[in-house]
Parts: C-alpha cells; sequence; structure tokens
C-alpha cells in the first residue's frame, strides 16, 4: 500500500460512485509489473451495473482522464480489469527526488501533531545487573519513541523501575554483615550483585535471614532512615549503571522519565480507598481482590494479608499518574508477553473504577529472547539470577563489540577504518544485538546466534550498515554536490524502478509501524529495499554508477543518496548508527 495506490482509488471514486476509502480496499498489484502497478477488478460492479466486468473495465478506462502532471501515464483496460501504469519519471521525481529535496523531512509526517503517547519500556527490576532479557523492552520502547515522533506525536517515555520490594530487604541484611568485615564498603552494581547472591547462599543455611530481610524492608516501608539511606545508595547505584548500558544503546531516558514502583509508593492507600468506596474489593483469604469472574479472569490482587501492597495495586496508581499528568491520547507498555493477563486485569479495573480512558492503555507484548547452548558458554540465559547464571547485558554488547572488532579487522578496505576499528566495533557490534531484536515481529520468540547477528550478507544490523557505507563511499568518490533533478529518465530500468517502488512505501511502512507498534517493519522494509540495491549495483553490465558519462552518473548518484538517507533514518529509528565507512 502506498500513497500512488491511494491517489488511484481517488481518481476512480467518482467514477464508480463510491468512497475513495471503499475503493482502495479493492485495489490490487497486477502479478506482473508489465501489466501496470495498480489494479482495479470491475467484478463487484457487475451486478448493480447489470454488465460483465470487461464491458465495465472499458467503460471506466475511457472516462478516466489523467491530469498532465499525474504520476500515472496510462489508466487500461485489461479483461475484468482497469490497470494503472506509473509514470517512471514523475515516480522518481516523487520518491527520491523528494527525499533529496527535503532530506529532513523524509520519512517524517505529521499524522500524530498535538497527540500525546505515553511509552512505559525497560522498566528493569533494579539492584542486580540487567540481564540480557531486558533489551527486548528497551530497543522495541526506544525504536517505538523514535518512531512516534518521526510521525509527529509528543512523545513521553516512561521507566518504571522495579525499585521497591523484598529484594531491597534481602541486600540489606547481606550489607550489614559485610559491613562488620568491611565498615565503609562500596557498593556498584556488581557488588550488589554479590551481595544478593551472598543472601540466597545465607538463608538456605540460616531460614531465620528471611525473617531478618522481611523486618529490614518493613522498616524501609516504615520510613526508617537508615533503611532508606541504603535503598538510596542501592537505586542510585542501579540508575547510574542503567544509564550506561543506555548509553551504548543510544537510548536516553531523561531524568524525570524514571517514575518507578517507589514512586507511588503514597498513592496507594487513596486507590484502594476508592475501589472500596466503588464496591469493588472483595475479602478473600483474608487479603482484598477485585473479583474478575464476570470477564473470565481470576481475581486480582489488591492488598495481601500481611497489608502489602502489590504489584497490580501500584500499576493502577500509576496508570492514573500518566493520564493525571500526560493526558495522553495512547499508553504504551511495552513489557513481555508473559504479564499478559496482570495488564488485562489492570486495564478492565481502570475501566471499571471509571476511568473512560482506560481503552487507551495498551499491553505492547512481545515473545521470548533465547540464546542457545554454545551461544554462551553453559551459562543459559534462562538460568536465574539467583543461581548467578543469568547472562548479563553488559557481557553480550562486549562479546558482541570483541567479535565485530574481529570483522572490521578482516574486512577493511583501507588505512583508516583500520585506524578506527575500535569505535567502528562499538557501534557494530551494539548495532548487531539491538538489529537481532527487529529481525522477526516482536511476538514471535527470538534465538539469538552469533552468526545470523553479524553476518554480512543475510540480514543482519552489520548488512545494512555495510550497504550505508558503501553508499556512502559511492558519494564521497563521485566529489560533488547530488542533484535533486538529474536526468531519470536515464534510470529507466525494471529494477531501479523496484527501488523507487520501495522507496514511495517507506512513509506508509513507518505509518503500519506505528498502527501495529511494529518496528519490525521498518528492518525488513529496509533489508528489501538494499537487497533491491545491491541487484542493480551487480549488475554491472546495465549500471555503472560512475562513469564518464556524467548525465548517467548523476541520475545514479542522486538514487544512491535516496537510498543512503532512508538507511540512515530507517536504522536510526531503530537505534543503529550509520558509520561512513567500513
Ligand atoms: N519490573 C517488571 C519486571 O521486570 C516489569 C514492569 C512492567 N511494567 C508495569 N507497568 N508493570 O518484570
Amino acid at each position: 500500500m502506498s500513497w500512488y495506490t491511494r491517489m488511484a482509488a481517488e481518481i476512480l471514486a467518482p467514477l464508480v460512485g463510491k468512497e475513495p476509502g471503499a475503493v482502495l480496499e479493492t485495489l490490487v498489484k497486477p502479478p506482473k509489473t508489465e501489466m501496470g502497478d495498480v489494479g482495479f477488478p470491475c467484478f463487484h460492479l457487475a451486478r448493480e451495473r447489470k454488465s460483465a466486468p470487461p464491458k465495465i473495465a472499458l467503460d471506466l478506462a475511457g472516462k478516466i482522464a489523467l491530469p498532465a502532471d499525474s504520476v500515472f501515464s496510462a489508466a487500461q483496460a485489461a479483461g475484468p480489469y482497469v490497470n494503472f501504469f506509473l509514470h517512471p519519471v514523475r515516480l522518481a521525481e516523487e520518491t527520491a527526488g523528494a527525499a533529496l529535496a527535503a532530506p529532513r523531512d523524509w520519512g517524517c509526517s505529521r499524522d500524530g501533531e498535538g497527540k500525546t503517547v505515553v511509552i512505559e519500556y525497560s522498566s528493569p527490576n533494579i539492584a542486580k545487573p540487567l540481564g540480557v532479557h531486558h533489551i527486548r523492552s528497551t530497543m522495541l520502547g526506544a525504536a517505538l519513541s523514535r518512531l512516534y515522533r518521526a510521525r509527529g506525536w509528543k512523545v513521553v517515555e516512561m521507566n518504571y523501575l522495579g525499585d521497591w520490594g523484598t529484594t531491597f530487604g534481602q541486600l540489606m541484611v547481606a550489607y550489614k554483615q559485610k559491613e562488620k568485615e568491611t565498615p565503609d564498603q562500596a557498593v556498584d552494581v556488581h557488588s550488589l550483585l554479590q551481595l544478593y547472591l551472598h543472601y540466597h547462599a545465607g538463608v538456605k543455611e540460616d531460614e531465620s535471614l528471611a525473617d531478618e530481610a522481611r523486618a529490614w524492608f518493613k522498616r524501609l516501608e516504615d520510613g526508617d532512615a537508615e533503611a532508606l539511606r541504603l535503598w538510596k545508595i542501592f537505586r542510585d547505584e542501579s540508575v547510574e549503571n542503567l544509564n550506561c548500558l543506555y548509553e551504548r544503546m543510544n537510548v536516553h531516558f531523561p531524568e524525570e522519565g524514571y517514575k518507578g514502583e517507589a514512586f507511588f509508593n503514597d498513592r496507594l492507600d487513596d486507590v484502594i480507598a476508592r475501589l472500596r468506596e466503588q464496591g469493588l474489593l472483595k475479602e478473600s483469604e483474608g487479603a482484598l481482590v477485585v473479583d474478575l469472574d464476570a470477564f473470565a479472569m481470576p481475581p486480582c490482587l489488591i492488598l495481601k494479608s500481611d497489608g502489602a501492597s502489590i504489584y497490580a495495586t501500584r500499576d493502577l496508581a500509576s496508570a492514573e499518574y500518566r493520564q493525571a499528568a500526560y493526558r495522553f491520547d495512547k499508553s504504551l507498555y511495552i513489557v513481555a508477553n508473559q504479564q499478559e493477563l496482570h495488564f488485562r486485569q489492570v486495564f478492565k479495573i481502570l475501566e471499571l473504577m471509571g476511568c473512560d480512558w482506560a481503552g487507551k492503555c495498551e499491553h505492547v507484548k512481545f515473545g521470548m529472547l533465547s540464546f542457545g547452548p554454545g551461544v554462551f558458554g553453559e551459562a543459559a540465559a534462562t538460568g536465574s539470577t539467583r543461581r548467578g547464571r543469568v547472562i548479563f547485558l553488559e557481557e553480550v554488547l562486549d562479546r558482541a563489540v570483541e567479535k565485530a572488532k574481529n570483522l572490521i579487522v578482516e574486512n577493511a578496505r583501507s588505512e583508516e577504518v583500520l585506524a578506527n576499528a575500535d569505535r567502528l566495533a562499538e557501534e557494530v557490534g551494539v548495532g548487531a544485538v539491538i538489529f537481532s531484536e527487529f529481525s522477526q515481529r516482536r511476538l514471535k520468540d527470538v534465538s539469538f546466534t552469533w552468526e545470523k547477528a553479524l553476518s554480512l550478507r543475510g540480514d543482519s544490523g552489520p548488512y545494512l550498515q555495510y550497504t550505508h557505507a558503501r553508499l556512502s563511499s559511492m558519494l564521497r568518490r563521485y566529489d560533488k554536490a547530488v542533484t535533486a533533478k538529474p536526468r531519470w529518465e536515464l534510470l529507466d530500468s525494471p529494477p531501479v524502478k523496484e527501488i523507487f517502488l520501495k522507496l514511495a512505501e517507506y512513509s506508509d511502512v513507518l505509518a503500519e509501524a506505528e498502527a501495529e507498534n511494529e518496528p519490525s517493519l521498518i528492518a525488513t522494509h529496509l533489508l528489501e529495499l538494499s537487497a533491491q540495491f545491491n541487484r542493480v549495483y551487480t549488475d554491472k553490465e546495465n549500471h555503472r554508477f560512475i562513469s564518464d558519462d556524467e548525465p548517467r552518473t548523476a541520475a545514479h548518484l542522486a538514487m544512491v543518496e535516496a537510498i543512503r538517507l532512508t538507511l540512515a533514518h530507517g536504522l536510526g529509528i531503530l537505534g543503529l548508527t550509520t558509520p561512513e565507512a567500513m
């Protein structure tokens, strides 16, 4: 689907007496490009017109008067179809020409203007290093934030840290034990992990530690100064470490974006009071729940028998906060599949509480990321933190960068690339990990392998970065300003047309990616565009990009720049950098 299809619908609409939208739904792509670029089947008009489809097609085609500057050069009847043919030069002008004339606007849109979207993503449970599974929410959320922005929305990025709970009590127990030996222990995210492991090893031997941990958490909930001091140290250290990792992945949460679970502590009583007033609370085995039987869901726990409020209650408070603070048109939660029921319950309760905006909340779910055996030594990604066998995101990034460096050094074509190998390795290695997130639709599980992620030929981030570098180097070699108005007719060939058709779809792909919250559609599109380019590029017989024929060279290089712009824009949305040379 693209804008020229919509144009065909608009031309046809008055002739068939229907809304353009209704016509659009019936349009098809002819099986071969020689048969046209957009086809209108006339079968469904046969009955109302009491005429045979081929006759209707002839009649309609006869009535179509294309304006002189139309992107279509002809509309012809072929059997029961009316087929529209794109004018090759105008197609090039409207796509590559438009990109070059206004590169900053390329791919952008104002569709979202005046609308606000809150996007919650990453949201790890802190006080331990970021596990690699958190990369999915982080990368998806960051890409969606950039996508919505490119589409004109106001975007509020939020990181709902898991920064409250019994884990903090456990860390305090371990910290206090260590303090006896090392009074001024320094705390960083790795020593926090050691404290965590220390506690879990200890509690196996001595169960009373669990009571101690609960007591410390109780002190924290009651606002005890020492407990709060430690909590703050643990939280600050964790956030600092997170920020370093985010920085490497081109993710930037503004300070006010960190609204973790703790932030909502003093809003829970109010939520519970209102649920009670509205008669939504029910007692069950000493706990308070909202009964959701009528909606085919299990009851949702609001307050535990020991008085501890829980996950769902905080999410209710936090959803209300997001609405009050930002008056959102959409509120997205980029959270794993496993929490599907939780969000259905929370959104339903909001609705029952009379929040008329509940329908604007959406759980954007995704499948699992798995590492086969062998990918990461013996440690499997599914291993639990408790046994110290979880794979940390930092290690994955470091390993990717190390591998990317080998790849770059092996393939380097210039001294300059070798001299920049470290910086490039960071861009390519991290890019490879990021892109693998988008190699499939988000609901599919991703199984990560180094071969796939780092392949220079396959569908990978490095492949696209490499294509971008190749285009850039061609433009450097040309060494002249690229014109937005070359003699496009010199490029008139079917494979080049395919490139322009791909460029024509780009902004619609972004619209679709937004509508489905599916950045992988962008990744797929960029891969297709690159494949299309490589097909033309390797066809040396028909396409010499740079030659003595200046007008032909200018047309080729204008196309090259339009493709490069598109790759840079799309990869930028996904979170990858685009090196100029590789
Ligand atoms: N901290 C949670 C976890 O790591 C995810 C939070 C999801 N967001 C939310 N609003 N409940 O599992």
